[in-house]
């Protein structure tokens, strides 16, 4: 697995919390692009700089997680959410506070604890003004419209957002036609990411990190606390009775995280879905296991995890989807992931039905055999294997 900067792994991942968020795509990179142009019109240190990117980055991920692992202590409300977002990837509490802070205002009237003037922090003000002048961007109808808005942009618009300094430097800097024609650059993201200082080189261990991290927040967001958790460890444990190797084990194990992240970019009234699904909305779950895969290759940067994940709802009679691959044209590791993902949601309560057994799970799963699934993985799961992993 290739070495990847923390920041580079996060920013194509806050895409997915626009998604989720039914944001202009890009949302989060813009504010933080005007966020950063800010910092350095105001001479901020590069600590600053470094808070204020992640937390920028991340300012909607809580609004994607419908609520907190019971064992989370949270104020409530989606800025806590997202600061506990922020502690899953491993930065520090300046950035998790910063997020939390990411509704004060200068003038005190902002929420959850209207604190006023420095006790705001200035790294959530700059936020906080970036976030006001993206707004105004994102309602113009085209991007001329919302240079000329910007244009006309004064400085007491916001100062009692941010207070007098940075509502002065806001002025100044989406004047500049720079920060503006930036707005719109499609690789925003990326370069932000190249911006970034170059601290934070993933290793293998940091990598397994923020996959752990996404299927947590993914499990927040639309499954069961510890879901993906136990995939990743029934899919190890198949893939050692399939006899793979080691190092194609950990990497099974990773891309069990990573399985249905596609799905915090699919609207909430989808995922949250009654037994039957429309035609249309069929056709956004059927895309999940693509954007799964996007945002595995964008974030990681590893192709052949994304191709792992790709495959994920592909069926041995060619029923599967999104490719329709038949056989083994489908990754075994696939297939494997594949057993694990529907042995644990066949575990899971569901809206329309309560959770099966064990044994009714296996036997559904060995019904499906040689069509749905792979009969030599599905012959690995033993009795009460679940039970032990579920423990
Ligand atoms: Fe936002
Ligand atoms: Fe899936």
């Amino acid at each position: 697995m290739q070495a990847t900067r923390l920041a580079a792994l996060i920013a194509p991942l806050s895409g997915v919390f626009d998604l989720a968020e039914s944001q202009a795509p890009g949302h989060a990179a813009r504010v933080t692009h005007i966020a950063l142009t800010l910092c350095s019109r105001l001479d901020l240190s590069a600590s600053s700089r470094r808070t204020v990117l992640y937390a920028g980055l991340l300012h909607d991920a809580g609004v994607a997680v419908a609520e907190l692992p019971t064992n989370v202590e949270g104020n409530g409300g989606h800025a806590s959410a997202g600061a506990w977002v922020a502690s899953r990837f491993g930065l520090d509490t300046e950035v998790q506070n910063t997020i939390a802070s990411t509704h004060e205002r200068w003038d005190g009237g902002g929420w959850p604890h209207g604190v006023a003037g420095e006790d705001v922090s200035v790294e959530a003000r700059v936020i906080n003004a970036a976030h006001w002048a993206n707004d105004i961007a994102e309602g113009s109808e085209s991007p001329l419209r919302s240079r000329a808005a910007l244009q006309k942009l004064h400085p007491r618009d916001v100062t009692g957002l941010a207070g007098p300094e940075i509502a002065d430097a806001l002025a100044d800097v989406v004047r500049d036609d720079d920060t503006w024609t930036m707005m719109w650059d499609e690789h925003l993201s990326m370069m932000i990411a190249g911006r970034a200082t170059s601290e934070g080189r993933a290793s293998v261990k940091n990598v397994e990190r923020i996959a752990v991290a996404m299927g947590e927040v993914t499990d927040a967001a639309l499954r069961e606390t510890g879901r993906s958790a136990r995939v990743a460890e029934l899919s190890t444990q198949l893939a050692r009775r399939m006899g793979m190797p080691q190092s194609e084990r950990r990497a099974i194990g990773v891309a069990a995280r990573l399985l249905d992240i596609g799905q915090l970019g699919v609207p909430r009234h989808v995922t949250e879905k009654p037994a039957i699904l429309s035609r249309e909305k069929m056709e956004l779950m059927r895309a999940h296991p693509g954007l799964d895969a996007r945002l595995t290759e964008h974030a990681l940067g590893m192709s052949e995890l994304a191709q792992l994940v790709h495959a994920h709802h592909e069926r041995l009679d060619g029923r599967g989807y999104p490719d329709m691959l038949d056989n083994y044209e489908i990754p075994l590791a696939s297939r494997i992931l594949a057993v694990a993902d529907s042995y644990w949601a066949l575990r899971a309560d569901r809206p329309h039905r309560e959770s099966f057994s064990d044994a009714e799970a296996r036997e559904i799963l060995e019904a499906g055999a040689g069509e749905r699934h792979d009969g030599d993985v599905v012959m690995m799961l033993e009795p009460s294997l679940g039970e032990k992993i579920a423990s």
